[in-house]
């Protein structure tokens, strides 16, 4: 039996189709039952917070494989994702794969992915086989970062970034769920090509005919220019940092994982928004 946590999400959701199209046996565990995609022999488990040791105990009960999906940010994202894993070692959980992110460190300059670090640090330390799916920025968020003026903004300057699309990482999820050989694997996912994100800018002018450009801030501009927002502080530095990690060249990172486990090229920026138009819709008029 595998278990697919964050079904009703965008990376869960499909890997939680495919799995199905191999006919896996899979059981979706979710905070709601009634939001759970709706899967064709697939077993749903709600009430499912990470937080919620007993909650997700009762939920993984007779599960050999976990596909463990990392919890929405919050300040205590890490104390969440270990509540999740102790109880997976209770009910008995044989090999947890972790979604985590590329280059994820005490350190790390993007700050959510410091809690990717102690995560992993927690799942090497429980006893049961592990893999790590470190993946590299979503490619699905690279139009995101153009605003409606269709400028790219942000503290990036010159580095670049090897995106990986969300349906790349499902469908190596959905090998790695179902294939012997992945016991003890960090697999780094990224795009086939890194790029700055002036580059992805013409991509997106391309793509939509329109004017999208870069503009670099300092950390400072970018801290003012999202304050607007409300965000907290921390959701602040977290966005903020995405575009300092790009900058330090901690993204910068090519690899052929995405090839290897699936015997397909990577989507590139270019296919994406291809495959994608609707992705691009806020830029139409820039
Ligand atoms: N690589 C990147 O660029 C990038 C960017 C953003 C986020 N991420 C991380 O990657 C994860 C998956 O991405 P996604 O695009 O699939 O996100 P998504 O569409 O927001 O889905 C997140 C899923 O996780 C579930 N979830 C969140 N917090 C939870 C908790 N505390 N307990 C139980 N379930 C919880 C959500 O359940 P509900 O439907 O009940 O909310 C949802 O099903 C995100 O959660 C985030 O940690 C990565």
């Amino acid at each position: 039996m595998i278990a697919v946590t964050g079904a009703t999400g965008e990376v869960g959701g499909r890997v939680a189709r495919r799995l199905a199209e191999r006919g896996a046996p899979l059981r979706l565990v979710v905070r709601d039952a009634a939001r759970a995609p709706e899967i064709d022999g697939a077993e749903v488990a709600g009430g499912a917070q990470y937080a919620d040791g007993d909650a997700m105990l009762r939920a993984l009960a007779g599960v050999d494989t976990l596909l463990l999906v990392s919890a929405g940010e919050a300040l205590d994202r890490v104390d969440q994702h270990r509540s999740a894993i102790d109880a997976a070692v209770r009910a008995g959980v044989e090999r947890i794969v972790y979604l985590s992110f590329l280059g994820c460190a005490a350190d790390a300059t993007f700050t959510f992915a410091r809690d990717h670090f102690h995560t992993e640090r927690h799942v090497r330390s429980s006893g049961v086989r592990w893999t790590f799916l470190r993946d590299s920025i979503y490619m699905d968020f690279i139009p995101l970062f153009a605003g409606e003026d269709g400028v790219i903004r942000g503290p990036a300057d010159d580095g670049r970034v090897a995106a990986v699309a969300r349906d790349d990482v499902a469908d190596v999820a959905a090998v790695v769920l179902t294939e012997d050989g992945h016991d003890g694997a960090t697999h780094d996912l990224t795009g086939p090509e890194a790029f700055t994100l002036a580059e992805a800018a013409e991509e997106l002018s391309r793509a939509t005919g329109g004017q999208v450009r870069f503009v670099n801030e300092t950390l400072d501009e970018a801290r003012a220019s999202r304050a607007p927002s409300g965000a907290p502080d921390w959701v602040i530095e977290g966005w903020v940092t995405t575009y300092a990690a790009i900058a330090a060249g901690e993204l910068d990172v090519t690899t052929d994982a995405v090839e290897r486990l699936t015997g397909r090229r990577p989507r590139s920026l270019a296919d994406f928004l291809r495959e994608h138009p609707e992705s691009c819709r806020h830029l139409r008029q820039a």
